[in-house]
């Protein structure tokens, strides 16, 4: 073995890959680590993940053999590795898979020489030290090991059991398995496969071999699979661990190292009752880099839940080892020295692993003392092999963000369990006092059934923030607020999956409408998404062709045109907001807002109506910012740090123990243009709004202005159907668009002076004796001269000027003149000055008016106005005057 002692992991790695490379097998990069194509799947858990669907047939690929080291996690669903990990020698949440694979291409053969070529010729094993299995049946399999290997009849066992039948699930590819083992000596303790001390630490399985062979649904094999094919599963680690001549994983180069970085950071010693923290540590490291690498971020629900358990995990391992300030991120750099050549996405994101742990960690770290010295108090009295009641496991969940299995964790090494049953019972309890609560607010009983749905499946994972399409599992169907088990095409069906990429309406920003499809040919067309309870997307579906069931897996597409438009209103709000605030003060806070496809509208508390200069000035300033094209930046953290870093936070808004704090465009001085706690989604890059403008500036109550705007297509379509208004009016006045204000000025002036003349003109032909009919000259009555005129037409406006150019005219007298337009009568009476002793102008329009139907009138003496509704009877009106002033005159 002194040959092989120095091959480092990165060494084995290279080298699998080359020899599998150098016999015509393409070399495929490790897929992310959240399955791109299995909706059922938490993360990739093995080699063949990637390539399920080309085992199958539905993906064809441009070649028919590959190798690949990929990355894998077992730490939820299934295989939870979680609980063992830094206590065993073998337990990892995250490790590497070594594979070949052959899509109908070769078969048994061919594997077994490849791998006893590699394993024996290249990298040097004593052909002694190897035992391989085989499925009990297959005696094609144990000849060929015979003759391949040259192994004796009872290194080659069979293995009647599921062992040595590999299933990447309940469903998808299987077939039977053959193990190959490495016996690591007689001083370890251990039997080989198949014995009754097959438990034992001495054969350990390294290599897999599986012959692809069936398909299966729900366990069982339902079909062959189109050709036979080769999938190989070998862990790195384990390999590396023969090759270094160790027989702890954790006792391989990339550990060793990362354990001295955890032991030189916290000044602690490695072996001892240290070596499970730096251990657990070490895996966790890994693990969480990775994940993060691959986009997942701690949270409450999913994955990221899964993540926090680990990240917290480690947390208080280190903080076991006596770590009193975050430890976790300042070991990221060994991790990207030993693994980042192997996988530049975890160098690419070495700033973002390093800020997510140390704000996990600081925030952890706030309630970990607390939560420690209550576990500590709760055991106080207990003895090895009680058990810890689990209300206090649950409270310190609830309370300390401790999940279960760290509790468990805590407690493993003084030999206490805790009571799941006890912490299932209160997580129970909580939420049926949740749903107590909820009921008593007056909320709709039709929602009892969101709530059903909600504790049965638990949160939606919604994965739209990084991708607009993926698969998920239809886990309930709603049709008519009732829940099936089937829709049928021509349904219209509320459909609830475990993860979506589909936003769900909330903080004003509308639902994602898209499609929705299985394999089988259901298809369906999501038209709204609504979030319920806050936590479960309900897609909103017609089913066009083909049937849904609970359990089908469905691709979701999200209509990419309508939630790119989504995205740029929705950063185009922040930006207006940012905007208003330097514009017209900080006294501008958000009311409300609508983010739609077509356009926003944006809801601010202000006083007054905003000034066109003022709203011109805001659209300048939100369009500067995107021409500046900045990066539109994510970050989860906690409200009071967002708040704190300076985010707009909505006043009476209840924000969770975690936000999302988006930051966008930058001010001249280099400081961020505007930050603000936001779940919606934004475009990448402010560029991508393309244009904003504001349509519209109007009232919504008291003290709040609401703001319309479009961005994008639809601002320029605006803008465009403006111009084309402009051209139309310019062609009409026969000008250019660019003197339209001129013409119309001039036009308008035009027009002024025209009404003028028009109104000279009546009144030139009124007084002239045309008009109405009535005589223009004075009359004598008594001994006054009388000028009484009807005149039809004639602007109200102009009967004062009327009577005074009679009474110019006659010299001493009275004069009438009544216009008549619309049927109504306006009247107006003079008397001249030497006249007013004998004769009121006042009384005798009284007169008028009461003859037109009309009241009141008045004035002075000389001149008085007033009109009644019937101009029919002006003549009788005149009539009127006429005869108080002969009384009047009699009388005299
Ligand atoms: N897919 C096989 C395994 O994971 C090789 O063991």
């Amino acid at each position: 073995m002194s040959s092989t002692s120095t091959t480092s992991t990165n060494d084995l790695r290279r080298s699998f890959l080359d020899y599998f490379g150098g016999s015509g097998h393409r070399i495929v990069p490790s897929a992310p680590l959240v399955p791109q194509n299995d909706p059922t799947l938490m993360f990739v858990n093995a080699g063949m993940v990637p390539f399920k669907n080309v085992f199958t047939g539905l993906e064809t690929r441009p070649y028919t053999t590959a190798t690949s080291a990929q990355k894998c996690v077992r730490a939820g669903g299934k295989h939870n590795d979680l609980d063992n990990v830094g206590y065993t020698a073998r337990h990892h949440t995250f490790f590497e898979m070594l594979g070949n694979f052959s899509f109908g291409d070769y078969f048994k053969e061919q594997a077994i020489t490849h791998a006893w070529t590699l394993l024996t010729k290249e990298w040097g094993l004593p052909a002694d030290k190897l035992t391989a299995t085989v499925f009990h049946t297959d005696d094609q399999a144990f000849d060929l090991w015979k003759k391949i290997a040259g192994l004796p009849d009872h290194r080659i066992i069979r293995i009647p059991t599921k062992d040595n039948f590999w299933a990447m699930g309940s469903d998808g590819p299987c077939g039977p398995c053959s193990e190959i083992f490495y016996d690591h000596g007689e001083h370890i303790p251990g039997g080989p496969p198949g014995s009754p001390d097959e438990d034992g630490d001495r054969f350990v399985e390294i290599w897999n071999l599986v012959f692809m062979q069936f398909v299966q649904e729900a366990d069982a094999i339902v079909g062959d699979l189109p050709r036979p094919s080769i999938d190989t599963g070998m862990g790195l680690e384990r390999v590396a661990a023969v090759m270094q001549g160790v027989h702890d994983n954790y006792d391989t180069d990339t550990f060793k190292a990362l354990i001295a970085a955890s032991g030189a950071l916290t000044h602690t010693a490695i072996t001892g009752d240290n070596q499970a923290s730096h251990r657990v540590i070490a895996d966790h490291l890994r693990c969480s880099g990775f994940l993060v690498a691959d986009g997942v971020l701690p949270a409450n629900e999913g994955r990221g839940y899964v993540l926090r358990r680990i990240m917290r995990r480690a947390m208080r391992h280190a903080h076991l080892l006596g770590a009193k300030e975050p430890l976790m991120h300042r070991l990221v750099p060994a991790l990207v020295a030993e693994m980042g050549a192997a996988y530049p996405e975890l160098v690419r994101a070495q700033p973002l692993i390093e800020a997510t742990l140390q704000q996990e960690e600081t925030r952890f770290r706030q309630t970990l003392e607390k939560g420690l010295r209550l576990l500590d108090d709760a055991t106080g009295g207990m003895k090895p092999g009680d058990t810890l009641a689990g209300e206090t496991a649950f409270k310190l969940y609830d309370t300390f963000g401790f999940p279960y299995d760290l509790t468990e964790d805590a407690l493993r090494a003084q030999g206490y369990r805790v009571d799941r049953a006890g912490f299932d019972a209160a997580m129970a309890e909580q939420k049926r006092a949740a749903r107590a609560a909820w009921k008593g607010s007056g909320a709709k009983a039709s929602d009892e059934l969101w709530f059903d749905l909600a504790d049965q499946f638990g949160a939606t994972e919604f994965t739209g923030y990084a991708s607009e399409s993926g698969e998920g599992v239809v886990l309930a169907l709603v049709k008519d607020g009732a829940r099936v088990e089937r829709a049928a095409a021509g349904d219209q069906v509320d459909v609830i999956v475990n993860q979506t990429p589909f936003y769900g309406e909330s903080g004003g920003q509308v639902g994602d409408a898209g499609t929705l499809a299985t394999d089988a040919g259901a298809a369906a067309r999501v038209t709204d998404t609504s979030k319920q309870l806050g936590k479960l997307w309900v897609h909103h579906a017609t089913l066009d062709a083909g049937e849904l069931a609970v359990g089908d897996a469905v691709r979701l597409t999200v209509d990419h045109a309508r939630r790119g438009a989504i995205r740029a209103n929705h950063s185009a709000t922040h930006l207006l907001h940012e905007a208003l605030r330097q514009r017209l003060g900080t006294h501008v806070a958000q009311k409300g807002s609508l983010v739609a496809p077509e356009r926003l509208r944006f809801d601010v508390s202000h006083p007054s109506p905003m000034s066109p200069a003022e709203l011109a000035e805001a659209e300048a300033a939100v369009n500067a910012q995107i021409r500046g094209n900045g990066a539109v930046e994510t970050r989860l953290m906690t409200p009071d740090d967002a708040i704190a870093m300076g985010a707009m936070a909505l006043f009476g808004e209840k924000y969770g123990d975690e936000v999302r704090v988006v930051s966008m465009g930058r001010e001249a001085d280099g400081a961020t243009y505007s930050i603000e706690l936001c779940g919606g989604t934004h475009v990448g890059a402010l560029g991508d709004i393309g244009l904003f403008k504001i349509v519209g500036e109007s009232a919504v109550s008291s003290g709040v202005r609401r703001v319309e705007a479009l961005t994008g297509e639809a601002a320029r379509a605006y803008l465009s159907a403006r111009d084309e208004t402009l051209r139309a009016v310019a062609t009409s006045l026969r000008t250019t668009p660019d003197e339209v204000p001129a013409r119309v000025s001039a036009l308008l002036d035009d027009r002024r002076r025209l009404e003028r003349e028009l109104a000279e003109a009546k009144k030139a032909l009124a007084l002239g004796g045309g008009a109405g009919g009535a005589p223009a000259g004075p009359e004598q009555v008594g001994d006054v001269a009388f000028v009484g005129q009807v005149l039809d037409g004639f602007d109200a406006k102009g009967l004062r000027g009327a009577v005074d150019e009679a009474k110019q005219r006659i010299g001493s007298g009275v004069a009438a003149v009544i216009a008549v337009n619309d049927g109504r009568a306006s009247v107006a009476v003079g008397v001249t000055e030497d006249l007013v002793a004998r004769f009121n102008a006042v009384e005798l329009l009284r007169r008028a008016v009461a003859a037109l139907g009309g009241q009141g009138g008045g004035g002075r003496p000389d001149m008085a106005q007033g009109g009644g509704p019937e101009g029919s009877r002006a003549a009788e009106a005149l009539a009127a005057v006429r005869a108080a002033l002969e009384g009047a005159t009699a009388a005299a």
